[in-house]
């Protein structure tokens, strides 16, 4: 065979993929070595998700040759690419909620096979797999009970097995808090040492150059080439993303706090999770970071504020007054929005188009009630919030689900901002949106505060909580350990207090 010599393990070359008349990829090469990690990289819509679903057999190929171990493969489904031993942890979900860990991790392996399946060992295999891996989780459970970051882990066991020859990660991390992440870098390194290609997908351009040995960038459908990361530095690489220089990531923030607060909580206690005893005033115009690990009660703190999860005892005051929010809809009434962190299940209606996402507020996904608010002058709103936001998409009335990931989010995040509110609660902004979106994005939430509604943010990125944020509190175990003024802003100081340590005098 030619090429079977190469020093690449796998070619991608000449690759081009329209969706109807849209071209998405065009003349894409990708070029991958035995044991790298090979970091692929671009804007929200540049076509990273969909040259990776190429090359696993989800979408075919419109032209080009993909090469593999030296010989030419064309996938037709992922099945045809797992026996390839193309793995992927793709960027949406993929697992069976009503199915257990195990029966998760292996049934699309034993899938093709007719054979008595032996649960013992299949349970036992799995337990085995994920406690490998550094992480805890029952085997046995089921899918639905897990948080949002064990299913993510979950989703990482199920592509990881004995045969494979190329892992594709699609965005892994953006639901893990630093300690997460660090746990997978290790487990990629020792894939690495075992020689399997790592194709690894992200918008954290920090891990890149933690992790990875060379990067592709594309740009809009083409790629820009690919460099050795040693040679590159983080400049280097959004200016091959975006073509130009990014020159302030997060926006000059000229607040003016002053008056009384607008929202307050006091010992605020939850009936079902560990957030116990929490109370803290946001002023108008004040973006309040709440900063911590994960599993800190960050997202539980909102949720109860936002009466999607129930109270306990304290007590909450919107402008002075005590009000209750025991549901969603009445936190709604009162003007508070939570844009929730788990965007991919709660955040969008898929098969509905951006126009019905963004102008339809519905809480069935946490409340189990349907509640339609029906915003005036829909249509010009929503193509302002498609251009503020730079919503990558040729119409309003695509359907979210035929949008990039990020793009998807900037929906999720759109649709709350369109509604009036006096308090909005963001539980982690940016997550998988690329470095331009994210300026676009700050820009927004600058302006809500500028308005004087009281913002809230939730974030897991140290560096954005501290661009954005004119204070920031950090939980620990439920509540929250301890406060950082402007001044004391380090990442230090934030990790010092996530895991419950006083400061460095
Ligand atoms: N099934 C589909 N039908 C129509 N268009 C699609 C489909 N899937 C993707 N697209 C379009 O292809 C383009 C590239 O999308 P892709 O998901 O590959 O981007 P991406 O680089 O992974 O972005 P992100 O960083 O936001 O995940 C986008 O403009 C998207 O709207
Ligand atoms: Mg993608």
């Amino acid at each position: 065979m030619q090429n079977s010599t190469s020093e690449y393990r796998l070619e991608m070359s000449g690759i081009s993929k329209r969706f109807g008349v849209v071209s998405v990829l065009e003349n894409v090469n990708l070029k991958v070595k035995h044991g790298e990690i090979h970091a692929l990289l671009g804007e929200n819509g540049a076509g990273k998700s969909t040259l990776m679903k190429i090359l696993s057999g989800v979408h075919q190929k419109d032209a080009g040759r993909v090469v593999l171990n030296g010989k030419e493969i064309a996938p037709k489904n992922t099945h045809d690419g797992q026996v390839l031993g193309i793995n992927v942890v793709y960027q949406e979900l993929s697992l069976v909620n009503d199915l257990s860990v195990a029966e998760n991790i292996y049934l699309h392996k034993l899938g093709a096979s007719k054979f008595w399946m032996n649960w013992k060992k299949i349970n036992k295999d799995a337990q085995e797999l994920i406690d490998s891996l550094g992480f805890k989780i029952d085997a046995t459970a089921k899918v639905r009970d897990l948080s949002i970051v064990q299913k993510q882990v979950v989703e990482i066991a199920k592509a990881i097995s004995e045969d494979t020859e190329i892992l594709v990660l699609d965005e892994p991390t953006t639901v893990f808090d630093p300690t997460d992440t660090q746990k997978l870098f290790d487990n990629l390194f020792k894939l690495k040492e075992r020689g399997i290609s790592i194709i690894y997908i992200s918008h954290h351009l920090e891990e890149i150059f933690k992790i990875a040995d060379t990067v592709t960038v594309l740009r809009d459908g083409v790629d820009t080439g690919s460099i050795p990361v040693k040679e590159t530095d983080t400049d280097g690489v959004i200016q091959l993303m975006i073509g130009r220089k990014l020159e302030d990531l997060y926006p000059e923030r000229n607040s003016t706090l002053g008056g009384a607060p607008i929202f307050e909580v006091k010992n605020l206690s939850a009936k079902d999770t560990l957030v116990h005893d929490v109370s803290f005033a946001v002023r108008p115009g004040e973006v309040l970071g709440i900063a911590g690990l994960g599993g800190s009660g960050r997202t539980e703190t909102a949720k109860l504020i936002f009466g999607a999860d129930r109270k306990k005892s304290g007590q909450i005051f919107l402008n002075g007054e005590e009000i209750a929010t025991r549901s969603p809809s009445e936190a709604v009434d009162h003007n508070i929005g939570l844009v929730s962190e788990n965007r991919k299940e709660e955040g969008v209606f898929l098969p509905l188009s951006i126009q019905k996402n963004i102008s339809v507020t519905d809480f069935s996904a946490i409340s189990g009630k349907f509640g339609f608010i029906n915003a005036e002058n829909e249509s010009k709103n929503v193509n302002n919030l498609i251009e503020k936001l730079n919503i990558k998409t040729p119409s309003a009335e695509v359907p979210v689900k035929n949008l990039s990931g990020g793009n998807q989010q900037k929906v999720a995040l759109a649709k709350w901002l369109s509604i009036d509110s006096k308090v909005i609660l963001i539980d982690e902004p940016t997550r998988g949106v690329d470095v331009g979106a994210k300026v676009e994005i700050y820009s927004l939430i600058n302006e809500v505060a500028q308005n004087g509604v009281g913002v809230i943010v939730i974030s897991s990125d140290m560096p954005e909580i501290m661009g954005i944020a004119d204070r920031i509190l950090v939980m620990h175990e439920g509540t929250i350990y301890g406060e950082l003024s402007k001044e004391e802003f380090t990442e230090e100081n934030i990790l010092r207090f996530a895991i419950g340590e006083p400061l460095k005098k």
